[in-house]
């Protein structure tokens, strides 16, 4: 059986302290979107609210269905059949919101919008979760990229942290980073910092808009094959409109509206 990156991660930690110094202390290597992106591959992509990670999900299957005519799917199970309407109006043709997981399309894009919802880490023992450690495994043989989206690593189902073989982020709070899983709360820090830099250390709140457009069309990567850091810039889709981001905003409170009934 081949080792997850957990034990390979430990192992080289204990072997290679300055090796693992410089992964977290190294300026990432800028790189294109469409050289880093996996595919097939599952990408973990985390940041704060707003911070540009739809947009960024959008890009990659823009960029993957130029390159490689690769189709997209949006995953939004429960959503109102009005707003699915008004959603699908304003997407290309290529790209289709489903609602089951067998219309996952082979060779696809998979976005898996907040992804916290449905492979939320207290549901690890559901069915629904293992399903979903089961697609993952088979997405590689189907050709698939799958980017799951989430604010932070904690909610998330722990197969889908495991299995990832890259992690994406926009721009991160203090906060969030302080909630991440072990595993990866050093590179969380890494990427809190990245931005910490591009802001000149300036709080959000004093950024120009053009800073603030900068530092939301940068990520910062962790390819987790070879614990390498990197980053690269992304534009606004071609079919990108603040309707869609608004529907999209919506989409989200909804959401979240939702998981405080759920709490309470
Ligand atoms: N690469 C970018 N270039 C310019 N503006 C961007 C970019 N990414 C995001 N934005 C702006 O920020 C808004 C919020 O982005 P979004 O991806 O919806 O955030 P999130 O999904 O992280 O909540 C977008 O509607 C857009 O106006
Ligand atoms: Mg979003």
């Amino acid at each position: 059986m081949t080792k997850s990156w957990q034990d390979k991660l430990k192992q080289w930690r204990k072997q290679h302290g300055d090796e693992y110094a410089r992964v977290l202390l190294d300026a990432p290597v800028e790189t294109t979107m469409l050289k880093f992106v996996p595919y097939p591959g599952v990408i973990l992509l985390m940041g704060e609210r707003g911070m540009g990670k739809s947009v960024e999900a959008h890009a990659i299957a823009e960029t993957l269905h130029r390159a490689q005519k690769a189709p997209a799917v949006l995953h939004l199970p429960n959503i109102p059949v009005k707003t699915r309407r008004n959603l699908q109006a304003l997407l290309p043709e290529w790209m289709k919101i489903v609602e089951r997981r067998e219309q996952w399309p082979k060779g696809g894009v998979i976005i898996y919008d907040e992804a916290a919802q449905s492979a939320h880490a207290r549901r690890t023992q559901s069915s629904g979760a293992i399903e979903l450690d089961n697609l993952i495994a088979i997405s590689r043989q189907r050709r698939q990229t799958i980017i799951f989206i989430s604010h932070h690593s904690r909610k998330l189902d722990i197969g889908i942290v495991h299995e990832v073989d890259q992690i994406h982020w926009k721009q991160p709070t203090y906060a969030h980073q302080l909630f991440e899983r072990e595993e990866i709360a050093d590179f969380s820090m890494r990427a809190f910092d990245f931005f910490q830099d591009l802001r000149g250390g300036r709080p959000w709140r004093e950024c120009s808009e053009r800073l603030k457009r900068l530092v939301k069309s940068t990520t910062i990567a962790l390819d987790m094959s070879d614990f390498r850091f990197v980053t690269f810039k992304n534009k606004l889709p071609a079919y990108w409109s603040e309707e869609l981001s608004c529907l999209f905003q919506d989409l989200s409170s909804q959401e979240s509206l939702k998981k405080e009934v759920v709490k309470d």
